[in-house]
């Protein structure tokens, strides 16, 4: 299978690269490498070359820039993709899509399903959500994988932040008030494997790429959820377990409220529900607490 990755120098991009190397024929785009505000240089390039799947691991993510640089934001993480789409709709072709959480307002308080209705309270979610309708509608096989709250070693997230933090202050705190599931790239690039290679196989039975029920959208977390508190104390309790010393050994609750210096609004609840992707592929992902800890065993106890 012959897959192009777009986004490869960004947390998830570089992570599947890596992933995938070895077991697909891979090329990856970085930023640099392919602009995806250059609708024309997509087309140009992507147009141009041989693949049975693009993945768009790229985005305009950075959230509270979103607010104000609107155009862009709608540019790069809807327009762009919609040519991707295109792109891929006529080689006959798929295009996996990453999308986000943060296409809900937070407003439920059990985990969203793909079937919920998406509405969201920024322009970062507004414009990511316009993305998946555009993915959507270019053909019937592609397919828009929404992801929450991403950590891995390719690029620095929240966990790493806090991690530095408690290297440095004897106090640290984090939101008490904001729920959902952090998780791992290395467990998504299991989970899209699993997608890929069902793909693979139907083409090889020749029943085509298209066939199945693995298109439209898919929900891809780590299992249970919790707050960023909670989520850094278990990031503060695996250092300890793995003997990294921090100055810091426990977190304090700050509230969503207090953090008057966010631009853009967040939704306070964006649990994923991974039942269809449990139940297509006959296997759940593993809890969000027994990734972190992973992640801190093979990556901190190294350094
Ligand atoms: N991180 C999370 O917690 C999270 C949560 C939910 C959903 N997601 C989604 O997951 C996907 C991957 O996110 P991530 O965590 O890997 O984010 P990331 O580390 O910010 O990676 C995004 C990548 O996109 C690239 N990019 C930005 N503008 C571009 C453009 N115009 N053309 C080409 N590349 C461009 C960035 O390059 P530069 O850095 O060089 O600009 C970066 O390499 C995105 O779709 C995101 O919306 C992420």
């Amino acid at each position: 299978m012959k897959i192009v990755i777009l986004g490869a120098g960004g947390r998830l991009g570089a992570a599947l690269l890596g992933e995938y190397r070895e077991k697909y024929d891979i090329v990856g785009f970085t930023h640099a490498q392919l602009d995806l505000a250059n609708l024309d240089d997509l087309r140009g390039k992507l147009g141009a070359m041989n693949f049975d799947v693009l993945i768009n691991a790229a985005a305009f993510t950075n959230v509270d820039a979103c607010e104000t640089e609107r155009d862009r934001a709608f540019l790069i993480n809807a327009e762009a993709p919609g040519v991707l789409a295109a792109i891929c709709t006529e080689k006959d072709t798929k295009l996996v899509h990453f999308s986000t959480d943060y296409v809900f307002d937070g407003g439920k308080r059990a985990p969203y399903t793909e079937e919920d209705q998406a509405n969201p309270i920024s322009a970062y979610g507004e414009s990511k959500l316009a993305g998946e309708k555009n993915v959507l509608a270019a053909g019937d096989g592609h397919l828009v994988v929404r992801v929450s709250w991403v950590f891995g070693p390719d690029r620095p997230s929240f966990i790493d932040a806090m991690i530095k933090r408690a290297n440095q202050d004897e106090k640290i705190n984090a939101i008490s008030d904001k729920f959902s599931t952090p998780t791992y790239t290395h467990d998504i690039a299991e989970m899209l494997a699993r997608v890929l290679d069902d793909w693979s196989r139907r083409a090889s039975a020749s029943d085509g790429l298209g066939a199945g029920r693995l298109h439209g959208i898919l929900h891809f977390a780590n299992a249970g959820k919790c707050s960023w508190q909670e989520y850094a104390q278990w990031a503060l309790d695996c250092c300890r377990d793995a003997s990294i010393p921090l100055k810091a050994t426990t977190v304090g609750a700050l509230k969503l409220g207090d953090m008057t210096n966010w631009v853009a609004r967040r939704p306070v609840y964006s649990v994923l529900c991974t039942a269809k992707y449990t139940e297509l592929k006959g296997t759940a992902p593993r809890a969000w607490r027994e990734a972190v800890a992973d992640y801190i065993t093979r990556f901190y106890s190294k350094k």
